[in-house]
């Protein structure tokens, strides 16, 4: 229920958009499902008809809603770019609002309880890979505008919506994209929702994210594969090489033993060290939550500064070999392993997939040949500036919205092209995740809450004031 005593003068015109969004509320959740139908998975070649069906169809639901709303062709996925009607009146601020209609590919399939692209309803949550990584929330703030636009409620800001199909391959193209068109896309801030709030009862805005940098490796060994009893044991196995490589990517205290890594990585101040400790999960209902059975990471710095501020090295995939039924005695020919850097302030990715590389070069043993081939396109991490006014707005539109008090969180993950906002734009990020730590992303059963939805567009409806206040 929306808090009465906190909306101030000027919310009396949101009654109607609020009465909207609470009318249609089932329709929303049948043209969410619509969406998450489509399979538009970007990694996969095979899902590029699917991607541009995509891409269709927000642009149509954008055009329905009032939006004059384009596609912009690419070398790769097109970006859908839909601005609200303009209105006259000087002085009027315009924001980007951002999503992404990619999805994560779905494998392990096996794990899922439904089929990820036939979106169900259970437990107050709609399950479908894409469900709130990312679908789902840049579609609440459709709704929101949605509600504004047909009850003929002003709009405090121009918007210009910018959705595009490749957030989780790095966002190559949308980066050309707006390189090309700086003007076009001059505004005074940014919006996103693209990632999660600690429990709807305790509403946030995410005031850093860290960026990313892939490196994929791979190790060739004989031609061909091998019987491994007429030449194993004189012959190296790229397994067991790369294998070697990778655990010396890491020292006993879990730091990062690449040279030079950490030059430039600022350190948390002690302020920062006070927010974060002030993090929810305890060491051991995080390691619960995760299944695992103990936490384990860098010497000297806590769980929630190690997720969020502290820059990593993954392995996100390892291959080869054998993977059928049954065995196959091989010496395999190659090995491959799929690399990933979280970084944070001041870390340069292109500097640091040099230096992994380098690194690897340099460990790998003359019985092998080391390659690599590029993963996806990155980005450097993103801190918005504590001294940000229209935060402050954030906050006070996240609280009306969800009727209790809103705090500032730090997440670990990373949205490619919201330092280029910065550099190229010259406008800060508000990141108003409108997902839960347990909506499952980019894993198996991903899912929204309705309740996370709902509120999300009535965020939507309080931020527009607040940031034209
Ligand atoms: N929604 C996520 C980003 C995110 C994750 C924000 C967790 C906050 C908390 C986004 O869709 C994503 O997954 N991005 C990728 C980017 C990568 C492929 C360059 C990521 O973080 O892995
Ligand atoms: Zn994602």
């Amino acid at each position: 229920m929306p808090n009465k005593t906190r909306t101030g003068k000027g919310d009396s015109n949101l009654a109607a958009v609020n009465a909207y969004l609470k009318k249609n509320e089932a329709r929303f959740v049948r043209e969410l499902s619509e969406y998450l139908e489509i399979p538009s998975v970007s990694a996969q070649r095979e899902h590029r008809p699917d991607i541009r069906r995509c891409a269709a169809w927000i642009a149509k639901h954008c055009r329905s809603i009032g939006l004059a709303t384009k596609i912009y062709e690419t070398p790769g996925n097109p970006i859908v770019v839909a601005r609200t009607p303009p209105v006259k009146g000087k002085g009027r601020l315009h924001y980007l609002v951002y999503g992404h209609y990619d999805v994560q590919p779905t494998d392990p399939l096996g794990l899922w309880v439904s089929a990820p692209f036939k979106p169900a309803i259970r437990g107050g949550r709609i399950y479908a890979r894409g469900s709130s990584d990312n679908k789902g929330q840049h579609l609440a703030h459709l709704n929101a505008v949605e509600a504004y636009l047909k009850t003929g409620t002003e709009l405090p800001c121009d918007l210009t919506f910018v959705l595009e199909g490749e957030e989780e391959v790095g966002s190559a193209r949308l980066t050309e994209f707006l390189l090309k068109n700086r003007k076009k896309f001059r505004c005074d801030g940014v919006v996103v929702s693209d990632g999660s709030m600690p429990s709807l009862a305790k509403p946030a805005l995410t005031y850093g994210l860290r960026g990313n940098v892939a490196v994929e490796v791979i190790v060739r060994g004989p031609s061909r594969d091998l019987h491994s009893g007429s030449f194993g044991g004189a012959v190296d196995n790229p397994a067991t090489v790369l294998c070697r490589m990778i655990a010396a990517l890491h020292d006993r205290d879990g730091r990062i033993a690449v040279p030079g890594f950490y030059r430039g990585v600022v350190p948390l101040s002690k302020a920062e060290r006070r927010r974060l400790a002030q993090d929810p999960w305890t060491p051991k209902a995080l390691a619960k939550f995760v299944g695992v059975p103990q936490l384990k990471g860098e010497k000297g710095y806590t769980p929630e500064e190690q997720r969020t501020s502290r820059p990593t090295l993954e392995v996100n995939g390892l291959t080869s070999g054998y993977q059928g039924e049954g065995g196959k005695t091989i010496v395999p020919a190659w090995a491959r392993a799929k690399l990933t850097c979280r970084l944070v302030p001041d870390q340069d990715p292109s500097r640091i997939a040099g230096l992994v590389k380098a690194h690897l070069k340099r460990i790998c043993p003359p019985t092998v040949r080391v390659e690599f081939s590029k993963g996806h396109h990155g980005g450097p991490a993103y801190l918005i500036p504590v001294t940000e006014p229209s935060a402050k707005a954030a906050l006070r539109a996240l609280e009306k919205a969800y009727c209790h008090p809103a705090s500032m969180v730090r997440e670990g993950g990373s949205i490619p092209i919201v330092s280029l906002f910065k550099s190229a734009l010259g406008a800060e990020t508000l990141l108003l995740g409108l997902g839960l730590p347990s909506d499952n992303t980019h894993s198996p059963n991903e899912a929204m809450s309705l309740a996370g939805y709902r509120l999300g567009a009535r965020l939507g409806a309080f931020l527009w004031p607040e940031l034209a206040r």
